[in-house]
């Protein structure tokens, strides 16, 4: 190679690759000119004089001193790339001033700990951050408590929510201990997410459902007394008429702005994905359609949920994904009619369909996808009946899918088409009983989380859809029984363009007779035997 003709840039990329593949890691992962450039785009929209405060996921109990696999906050994913627990991450609207320093942002980590290490592996701490992540401004998280930020300097102070349920490990500097020092350092009280909860639907309700209001704030209170201290709903209670539901709405509504715009600003940024979040996007969704076309071939009768539930993450592993976006759902028959289903231990798929909803998770980036098959191979005629309408719906939605369609409008075709057809079947005898097979939407955007950020107004060029409807006809549902334990949904994975869409997950089989041509098929797990135990 002649290094005079290399440019600068390109030259660094190289020396990026040829380090980290010596580190014998993936050379794929969000470059750190993505993250950075993520957080100009943020810094971008706060508003004047402002922090946003972003914290790590703490990590969670699995068994007495054993934690799951740990999963960082998307947020913090997205504006960093650190995928390790107790950090914070401060944003600033202005370049701050600190002695001779200067900065726009504070990156507090995880400390070093030969000791930890050892068992748990190596962390970056901060000069590992400086140096992988090129965040100049990171510290150990040890100096945050006591690091001068005077947030009551700020106009606003843009956080999620952020109510501390984290374990506390005493150190004072995991994710419950950094929370806690925010809160003394800012004299923020966050409220707890049931409260969040309860404020947004008392929000948004109109003064004729009052009475229904008080009854389920009645019985929030007796399964949260808790919930006493929250002073909308005192005053509610002392005063329950539709004046005082006014004001209290109006209060709402204007403590809105409480953690700033956080939500509002994350969410118009994840919503649209740039050209290296695709990249990631798609090898999901072809590691997942991989997944998903070795268990329509290799499923049969005898086959256990759990085998197939295996096999999906076997093909993750094997193709580099580190996870699933969420638990796996392989349910036959009966069980293919819970909507997230995950026990998936039956032991035999009989001659049901099976319902396989599972999406993996490479370097952060979720697919979501479903498809469902006869167990058997060949589809009966009422299984046939089922999935061609669901077939049939989601074709029509596909149509629909490109910018400037309204989001809710997806489900409205969906729910249309779904109706007419289960009449026609003469499942139900009028078009209202359609949300009885029917009770989930049709879409939501796609990435980083499975239910990515978003906010559901109008459909944009770059985003990522999901398009999934469906039908459920549990044992006992008021229909001929021969209808009974069919479950079917079908779930691809769709990029937004300017005026049509391209189905990511498309290569999928998905048409009826495409999908018995593929479970046809043989698989190499077929010929795998294991000795019995
Ligand atoms: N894949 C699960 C869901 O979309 O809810
Ligand atoms: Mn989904």
């Amino acid at each position: 190679m002649d290094f005079k003709k290399v440019s600068w840039p390109a030259l660094l990329i190289l020396i990026a690759f040829i380090a980290s593949a010596q580190d014998n890691l993936p050379v794929d992962y969000l470059s750190k000119e993505f993250h950075n450039s993520r957080r100009e785009a943020f810094r971008k929209m706060m508003p004047e004089k402002s922090v946003a405060v972003i914290f790590a996921f703490p990590e969670r109990t699995f068994s007495n001193d054993v934690t799951y696999f740990y999963h960082q906050n998307p947020d913090l994913y997205y504006l960093t790339g650190y995928k390790e627990p107790g950090a914070v991450l401060l944003l600033f609207k202005e370049l701050q001033k600190n002695g001779d320093q200067s900065y726009n942002e504070l990156f507090f980590v995880r400390s070093r700990d030969i000791n930890r290490e050892t068992w748990t592996g190596k962390r970056l701490g901060a000069d590992g951050v400086k140096e992988k992540l090129g965040i100049a401004a990171a510290h150990d998280a040890k100096n945050f408590k006591d690091f001068p930020i005077d947030f009551k300097a700020f106009n606003t102070v843009l956080y999620d929510y952020i109510y501390n349920d984290a374990p506390d490990d005493g150190s004072g500097c995991d994710v419950f201990g950094l929370i806690e020092s925010f809160k003394k350092k800012s004299g923020i009280i966050p409220l707890s997410v049931n409260d969040l909860k309860l404020n947004s639907n008392i929000a948004n309700v109109q003064p004729e459902y009052l009475s229904r209001v008080i009854d389920y704030l009645k019985s929030s209170i007796a399964e949260n007394d808790h919930l006493q201290h929250n002073i909308y709903i005192q005053r509610l209670m002392e005063k329950p008429d539709s004046i005082t539901l006014r004001e209290i709405q109006t209060a709402i509504k204007s403590k809105k702005n409480e953690c700033g715009d956080f939500n509002k600003i994350m969410d118009a940024l994840r919503q649209v994905k740039t050209p290296e979040e695709l990249v990631l996007l798609r090898k999901a969704i072809n590691i997942s359609s991989a997944g998903h076309a070795e268990v329509i071939k290799a499923g049969h009768s005898a086959m256990s949920e759990n085998e197939a539930d295996g096999i999906h993450r076997y093909i993750h592993r094997y193709y580099g994904a580190e996870d699933e976006g969420y638990p796996l759902i392989v349910g036959a028959g009966k069980n293919g009619c819970v909507l997230h289903y995950q026990s998936n231990n039956a032991l035999r798929l009989n001659n049901d369909l099976l319902l396989m909803d599972v999406g993996a998770e490479y370097h952060g980036y979720t697919a979501d996808i479903t498809r469902t098959l006869p167990a058997n191979g060949k589809f009966s005629a009422e299984q046939k009946a089922i999935y061609q309408l669901v077939y049939r719906a989601q074709e029509e939605v596909f149509k629909l899918c490109k910018e400037g369609t309204r989001f809710s409008d997806l489900n409205k075709k969906a729910s249309e088409v779904i109706a007419e057809g289960l009449l026609q079947l003469g499942i139900i005898t009028s078009k209202e009983e359609a949300h009885t097979y029917y009770p989930h939407g049709c879409s939501h955007y796609l990435g980083l989380d499975v239910h990515d950020r978003g906010d559901y107004n109008i459909l944009l060029e770059n985003e990522v859809i999901t398009v999934e409807p469906g039908i459920y006809i549990p044992e006992g549902s008021k229909c001929d029984k021969k209808w009974w334990n069919i479950g079917v949904r079908i779930e691809d994975d769709v990029l937004i363009k300017k005026d049509k869409c391209e189905i990511l997950s498309g290569h999928l089989a998905r048409k009826l007779e495409d999908v018995e041509k593929l479970a046809a098929q043989k698989s190499k797990f077929n010929e795998m035997k294991l000795p019995p135990l």
